[in-house]
């Protein structure tokens, strides 16, 4: 199966170790991963060691711009369950407000759907992180539940919506 989405201005495609310093612009950002489980990235050399270790059955894709060949932002549609993926993404802040996200989002869903078969969709926002409420809604999401999660060292933890879509 090809893993390669074009949509209007970008390319998807896997992330490759070639794409480390524009990858750290955004995973070494704090701002850009205030509402992230894990922790921000400290030096391109985790970047590195992360992007090796991509489980490629959690389908991370790098969001590439077709003007550049910058790789921007990245997300995941990956498997809750056989019939039942969530979706996910962060975005280069210098990026941000542009619609990437939204353009990014709908054409992971869509791939998963019209190539793997997948109709059950999930994602989660935390509540205060309005932006990304606003992209899963314009894909589609609705809101199914409210809850809570935590950072992986339990330094925080956040008032969350989830949500979920059903694409015949
Ligand atoms: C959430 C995020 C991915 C949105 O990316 P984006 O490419 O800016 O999103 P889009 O341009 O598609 O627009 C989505 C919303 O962003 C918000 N937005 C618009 N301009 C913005 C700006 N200048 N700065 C920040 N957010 C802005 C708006 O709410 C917009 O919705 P609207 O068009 O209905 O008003 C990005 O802010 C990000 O990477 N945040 C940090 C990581 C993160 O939160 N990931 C998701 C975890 S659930």
């Amino acid at each position: 199966m090809e893993k390669r989405i074009e949509t209007e201005r970008l390319i998807l495609r896997p992330l490759t170790e070639n794409d480390v310093n524009d990858v750290f612009e955004w995973a070494g950002d704090p701002i850009v991963n205030k509402y992230m489980p894990y922790p921000v990235h400290k030096s391109p050399v985790t970047v590195q060691e992360w992007i090796r270790t991509i489980n490629p059955e959690n389908n991370e894709f790098g969001f590439v711009l077709k003007e550049n060949g910058k790789v921007i932002g990245s997300g995941n549609i990956r498997p809750e369950s056989e019939t039942q993926y969530t979706v996910g993404y962060n975005i280069n802040r210098a990026y941000w407000g542009k619609g990437y996200a939204t353009e990014a989002a709908s054409a992971m869903i869509r791939w998963a759907h019209d190539t793997l078969g997948i109709q059950e969709f999930t994602a989660q926002h935390a509540t205060a992180n309005t932006a990304s409420g606003n992209v899963l809604r314009k894909c589609g999401f609705q809101i199914d539940h409210y809850g809570q999660y935590s950072r992986y060292d339990g330094s925080e933890t956040f008032d969350a919506t989830f949500l979920k879509m059903h694409i015949d």
